[in-house]
């Protein structure tokens, strides 16, 4: 097998699925499963600064999670909003550009200006880019990339029967970074949940019994020591990709 210790993925996504379980185990609220995640956050970020991923993507609320209790939704929503206003000035001090995708117009006001706030911020950073995908959907960001493509022809700025998709690609929220190419969903459930779908046509796909809160730099190293083990082959042989036969 060709390298395998030094092929490091340069996009990383995560579903980061377990918190409410993990709570449950220790008879507390699912919201303190949520705080305890967030700590999980903030030492994935710092992993992956020190061993040069360059963009992780984060799957934080889905366009779904609206459907979960209310004061569950409530807490979730305070956590983002304190979690902003406490780690955005470090993480840029890291040289983190942070970036928040999905339909944001569904936040409260306060909420929405420190994302948009954090973003501005940060947006000359080159270390690494975190996302944070809320109030994302995979379909969504389909959706609205075809609108993105629809609209500049209606303008005349592209030809509709030119729209295929490389030009498509261009209009996705996260079309700038490096392709995804690792996606992690912790907590044992092997589904996708609507997260980045057209992102993920060569993504590899690690899952993990492991629940977010437990989840750790040592988890990390186990999913990306599983990438670099894996031939990828996009659809051609082992042999024309360097492989054996
Ligand atoms: C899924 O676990 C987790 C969420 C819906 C929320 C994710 C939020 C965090 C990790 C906290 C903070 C994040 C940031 C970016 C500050 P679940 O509740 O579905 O767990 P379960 O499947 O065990 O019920």
């Amino acid at each position: 097998m060709e390298n395998s210790t030094n092929k490091l993925p340069r996009h990383i996504a995560i579903v980061m699925d377990g918190n409410g379980r993990w709570a449950k185990q220790r008879h507390r609220p699912r919201t303190f499963g949520h705080r305890a995640g967030q700590k999980a956050v903030r030492a994935i970020i710092e992993a992956c600064l020190r061993r040069g991923i360059e963009a992780l993507t984060l799957f934080a609320f889905s366009s779904e999670n609206w459907k979960r209790p209310q004061d569950e939704v409530g807490a979730l929503m305070e956590l983002f909003l304190k979690a902003l206003d406490r780690e955005v000035n470090e993480l840029h001090g890291y040289g983190v550009r942070i970036r928040f995708v999905g339909e944001l117009a569904a936040f409260a006001p306060a909420l929405r200006e420190r994302m948009y706030a954090a973003m501005e911020k940060t947006a000359g950073n080159a270390k690494l880019a975190l996302n944070i995908a809320v109030n994302y959907g995979g379909r969504w960001d389909i959706a609205q990339a075809a609108r993105q493509a629809a609209q500049a022809a209606v303008r005349g700025e592209i030809d509709a029967t030119q729209i295929d998709e490389a030009r498509l690609a261009g209009y996705f929220s996260l079309a700038d970074l490096p392709p995804l190419d690792l996606f992690i969903r912790t907590g044992g459930e092997k589904r996708v949940s609507n997260f980045l779908l057209w992102q993920l046509a060569y993504a590899e796909l690690v899952f993990s019994e492991t629940l977010w809160p437990d989840f750790d730099a040592a988890h990390l190293d186990a999913a990306i020591a599983d990438f670099a083990g894996r031939e990828r082959r996009y659809g051609k042989t082992s042999a024309q990709v360097g492989g054996g036969t």
